[in-house]
C-alpha cells in the first residue's frame, strides 16, 4: 500500500534506495573473514572449503549475473577454477561431475524451480558439497544445501531484482575471501583492506544514489528509443548484462549487452546515430581498451552514455554523455556501477508508463518450469 511505499512511486524505486541499508544489514556482525559465516544446519564450512578444488555456480536471471561477477573474484582472488551456468541448461545436459566441486546456487527466493532442479541434479551426480547464497532463510534452497549464506535484503516486491542482487554480490565477495583464506591465499593485510571496503559500501552506495537527477536526464532520451547496447569489460561485463536485463524487463526496450572487445564481431553493425550505447567504464586495467571501443561507436554516430569513475579522463562532448561516479570501488566496483543502471531502467520505464513493479509476462518467482 501507499504507506509502505513512503516517498517512493514504486517498490522498485524503494528497493533501489534501500540498498545501503540492505548491505549494512547483510554485513552486520561480520567481524572477520571466517568460513563459519557459511555454516549450514549440520555442516561446518571450514571442512568443506578444505576439500573442494573448484566452484560451479548455478542460478537464473539476475542471480545468474551475480554468479558471473563472482567468477572473476573467485579466480582472481581465491585462485579457484569457477564455472557459472544457467540452471535450466545445466540440469538437462550431460556434464562431467567433479565430487570436489563446491556447487553454489544463488537465488533471491530460494524457490526457483530450475535452480532447485539443477541443485538436485548436481547432487544426483555425486556432488555432495553445496552452498547457497539466498535471501529467504526458510526456503527450499537453504534446506537442501549443505551450507548457506542468507542475505538480508529484506522482502523484495518489485519483479525486477535490485537489492537482492547487490546483497548477493556482497555475500559472494565474502565467500571469495573465505575460500581464499581456506587456501592460504588471504594475508591479514588483504583481509583488513577488503573488510574495510565492504563496510564502506553503504556510504559509497548512498553517494551513487545521489546521481539520480543525472540519470533521469539520460532516461528522457532512452524512453524514445527501441534499442540499446550495453558494453563492459572484465568484472563489469556481467554488470552490462544486468543493466540490459533491467532495461528490457521493465521498459520493454530491446537491450543487449556485449563484452566491449566483441563489438567488432557483430554488434557494431547495429550502431547508427539512433543507437544509445551505455558504457560501464571503471578506471581499471582495461580502460584504455574500452576507450578505443568507444571511439569505434562514435565513429559510427552511436550515442555514448558513459558511467565513468572519478579518476578517469573521459569528458562529455558531442554525442558523449558522461556521468562521473563519486569514487572507485576497486574489486567491489560492480556493486556501485549497477546502481545507476537500475535507476536508468527504472526512470526509462516510468517515462514510458509501463507497469514497473509487475512487468508484463514476468513473475517474481518462477516456481514452475
Ligand atoms: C525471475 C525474477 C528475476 C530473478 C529470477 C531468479 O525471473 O523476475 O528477478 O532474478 O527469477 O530468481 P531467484 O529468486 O532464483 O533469484
Amino acid at each position: 500500500g501507499a504507506a509502505e511505499l513512503g516517498p517512493y512511486r514504486h517498490y522498485m524505486q524503494k528497493e533501489i534506495f534501500e540498498q545501503p541499508r540492505a548491505l549494512a544489514d547483510t554485513l552486520e556482525g561480520v567481524q572477520g573473514i571466517v568460513p563459519e559465516l557459511f555454516d549450514g544446519a549440520n555442516a561446518a564450512a571450514w571442512r568443506v572449503f578444505k576439500e573442494i578444488d573448484s566452484v560451479l555456480i548455478l542460478a537464473c536471471g539476475t542471480s545468474y549475473y551475480s554468479g558471473l561477477t563472482a567468477k572473476y573474484w573467485l579466480e582472481a582472488i581465491a585462485g579457484i577454477p569457477t564455472q557459472v551456468e544457467v540452471a535450466s541448461e545445466y540440469r538437462y545436459r550431460t556434464s562431467v561431475p567433479n565430487p570436489r566441486t563446491l556447487v553454489v546456487t544463488i537465488s533471491q527466493s530460494g524457490e526457483t524451480a530450475d535452480t532447485l532442479a539443477a541443485l538436485r541434479h548436481a547432487k544426483s551426480l555425486g556432488m555432495r558439497h553445496t552452498l547457497t547464497v539466498c535471501n529467504v532463510a526458510t526456503s527450499a534452497m537453504v534446506r537442501e544445501c549443505e551450507l548457506a549464506y542468507v542475505t538480508r535484503a529484506g522482502v523484495e516486491i518489485g519483479v525486477a531484482s535490485t537489492k537482492a542482487f547487490t546483497t548477493q554480490l556482497a555475500g559472494l565477495f565474502l565467500l571469495t575471501l573465505a575460500l581464499a583464506q581456506s587456501q592460504g591465499r588471504l594475508s591479514e593485510e588483504d583481509e583488513a583492506r577488503h573488510l574495510q571496503a565492504l563496510r564502506h559500501l553503504p556510504v559509497a552506495l548512498q553517494a551513487v544514489l545521489a546521481l539520480e537527477p543525472q540519470i533521469i536526464s539520460w532516461s528522457e532520451d532512452f524512453a524514445r528509443r527501441e534499442n540499446a547496447l550495453f558494453l563492459g569489460r572484465g568484472l563489469h561485463y556481467p554488470i552490462a548484462l544486468e543493466g540490459a536485463l533491467k532495461l528490457k524487463e521493465i521498459s520493454y526496450i530491446h537491450a543487449e549487452a556485449y563484452p566491449a572487445g566483441e563489438l567488432k564481431h557483430g554488434p557494431l553493425a547495429l550502431v547508427t546515430d539512433q543507437m544509445p550505447v551505455v558504457t560501464v567504464a571503471p578506471n581499471d586495467a582495461l580502460l584504455e581498451k574500452l576507450k578505443s571501443n568507444m571511439q569505434e561507436v562514435r565513429a559510427r554516430g552511436g550515442l555514448l552514455y558513459v558511467l565513468a569513475d572519478a579518476d578517469t579522463h573521459i569528458d562529455s562532448s558531442e554525442g558523449i554523455h558522461v556521468i562521473r561516479m563519486p569514487e572507485h570501488g576497486g574489486p567491489l566496483s560492480p556493486l556501485l556501477h549497477v546502481v545507476p543502471l537500475q535507476l536508468l531502467a527504472y526512470h526509462t520505464a516510468c517515462a514510458r508508463g509501463t507497469d514497473v513493479d509487475k512487468p508484463r509476462n514476468l513473475a517474481k518467482s518462477v516456481t514452475v518450469e
